[in-house]
């Protein structure tokens, strides 16, 4: 059975293309259309991710006259539901948005069925009403962020907890999960939402609201919880983990405080707010964890929706007194819901609950032709070096304090560069941070993580190993000592742990680096530049090598010097 898992109602736009059981393919149409977070926040508007579906269709050879459920992460019926409450004014939107957004809903599926002509550059495998015969199933929201979460953790039960902005009703939902069944349990509804909560304080300190969230976090490092009292007025946590956002109480918050204006310089006000916030979002959502741990008496928990992207929160929970095993969906964001509602039509039709991928490297990937023509096309020069002899030169420069685009096999799917589409550099000297924050123009406040192999993690760090980067670990004395460029002012790091078997290049790397340096731990950032999404293509790639002023590029097999570099080579 192949299923076509679809997020687009909300922000970031994907698919997920699973054939029996397997997901084989994922992307976000961000990283397609180089519109980051894919489109605005317009729930009302109908957005097919074409390209995306493309994509999926073309690079696993299945055409759409083959796909036999398309499976939506949104569900109208619940929407409509919901419509009531917005006539009653509990919600910030209104009636008339909400029912164009249903209206929306309804024209989607015309789309898919092709109501409307698509551009003959699909037609090979997307032609019109080639998506006609499949079944259309919509699927809860949260149910989908629950499944993206459950589904691919390899557990048979779990306590599972979904937090966003909002689905259709809910904003918090707690389900459990026993092999191909799971079941709600509780919920916390809008308007009360701990995704709005903390978007309204990214939004009052100067940041971009559902976007820029994990500045915030970032910049609560540099503050106190001063304002603990004021937050807990705001934001009131009951007995049983439930919460009320008072939002009147915010507005008190801001009229005392004041709003920073975008872009002007940061006070200790500031930092003190986000640190606040931060301590905040991590009280309630222990909280809530430990009271759903007591009541199921399951240990093992699995978690997934926007929230679960603050890494510092996750590491909290996963110090809760007693917690089991913390599987986090690592595209958490809305993203992950196309996977999510996926599984869900997998399960429905009587597949097996635990779905089957190799890792989160589900996107695109480039041969060495297509690779060669975007050099040919920047009239380039370049070494071929044999993948075995590959990271030894990278590690090479990397020990001569270069910074290096590695640029490799399938893109990853969810927000975070992996080594496939990252930056990496020597992490020895804290003035590389800064470097690479100018090249980047990053904010300066903002760390840089670390990728370190699993056999020399327990050197640098303490807390929680993970290859997909969704928890913070606490900075040893050695690493401040010796990474300074990865500790952020909080002591903490972000850490991304590689297994020789997960990932043998990049192990080899980091390897290579240590044999040279004494350190086998990596800066890696994303390749990207300022306001776009994550590189996709090689062309992608060269364009930020070319901008950020990167010393080295590496595109699979290809070595590149910077040109406006001569001295380097
Ligand atoms: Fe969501």
């Amino acid at each position: 059975m192949i299923i076509l898992g679809i997020n687009s109602f909300f922000e970031h736009p994907a698919v997920a293309l699973m054939k029996d059981g397997k997901l084989l393919f994922a992307i976000e149409d961000e990283r397609l259309t180089r519109i980051k977070h894919g489109k605005s926040y317009t729930p009302y508007k109908t957005f097919v991710p074409f390209d995306s579906i493309y994509a999926a269709l073309k690079e696993t050879g299945i055409h759409a006259s083959q796909v036999d459920e398309i499976a939506y992460s949104y569900s109208s019926d619940l929407h409509q539901q919901a419509l009531t409450e917005y006539a009653q004014g509990t919600r910030k939107s209104s009636q008339s948005e909400e029912e164009a957004a249903l209206f929306s809903l309804k024209n989607f599926r015309e789309a898919l069925n092709g109501k409307y002509e698509l551009p003959k550059r699909y037609s090979d495998f997307l032609p019109e009403n080639g998506l006609a015969n499949a079944t259309y199933r919509e699927w809860d929201h949260h149910l989908s962020h629950a499944a993206s979460a459950f589904f691919f953790s390899g557990l048979n039960e779990a306590l599972i907890i979904v937090s966003d902005g909002s689905g259709e009703i809910s904003s918090t939902s707690i389900y459990t999960g026993k092999n191909a069944q799971i079941n709600k349990i509780g919920s916390v509804d809008l308007p009360d939402s701990l995704g709005f909560f903390y978007s309204d304080f990214t939004q009052l300190l100067g940041f971009e609201p559902f976007s820029d969230e994990y500045k915030v976090m970032g910049l609560g490092a540099y503050g106190s919880d001063v304002y603990r009292e004021r937050l807990d007025q705001i934001l009131r946590q009951d007995d049983d983990g439930h919460y009320v956002y008072d939002t009147a109480k915010l507005e008190e918050l801001k009229a005392s405080v004041g709003p920073r204006l975008y872009g002007s310089e940061l006070t200790e006000k500031d930092f003190n707010l986000a640190c606040s916030v931060q301590r905040k979002l991590e009280r309630v959502l222990v909280g809530l964890i430990s009271h759903y741990i007591g009541k199921t008496g399951l240990k093992d928990v699995c978690l997934a929706g926007g929230t679960f992207l603050n890494v510092l929160a996750n590491s909290r929970i996963a110090e809760i007194d007693g917690i089991g095993e913390v599987f986090i969906q690592p595209a958490s964001h809305d993203a992950g819901t196309a996977l999510g509602a996926a599984a869900l039509s997998h399960v429905h039709a009587g597949g097996q609950p635990q779905i089957e991928y190799d890792s989160m490297f589900l996107g695109s990937e480039y041969d060495s032709e297509s690779i060669e023509k975007a050099l040919e096309l920047s009239s380039l020069t370049y070494e071929k070096i044999p993948n075995e002899r590959m990271p030894s030169k990278i590690a090479e420069v990397l020990h001569q304090e270069k910074i290096v685009g590695l640029f490799r096999g399938r893109m990853e799917f969810g927000p975070r560069a992996l080594g496939n589409r990252s930056i990496i550099a020597s992490p020895r000297s804290a003035k590389t941070r800064e470097h690479l924050n100018i090249l980047k123009d990053r904010e300066m406040f903002r760390p840089l993580a670390p990728i370190v192999t699993h056999e020399e993690f327990d050197t640098f760090f303490a807390g929680t190993r993970n290859r997909y980067m969704m928890f913070t670990c606490k900075a040893k004395k050695r690493a401040i000592d010796l990474i300074p460029a990865v500790v952020h002012a909080d002591q903490t790091c972000r850490v991304q742990t590689i297994n020789k078997a997960d990932d043998e290049f990049l192990h080899q790397t980091l390897s290579k680096f240590k044999e040279k340096s004494g350190v086998a731990v990596l800066i890696n950032t994303s390749m990207n530049v300022r306001g776009k999404p994550i590189d996709l293509t090689p062309q992608d790639a060269l364009n930020s090598f070319f901008t950020s002023g990167i010393d080295c590029l590496v595109l699979n097999d290809y070595f590149i010097y910077n040109p406006t570099k001569r001295s380097d080579k």
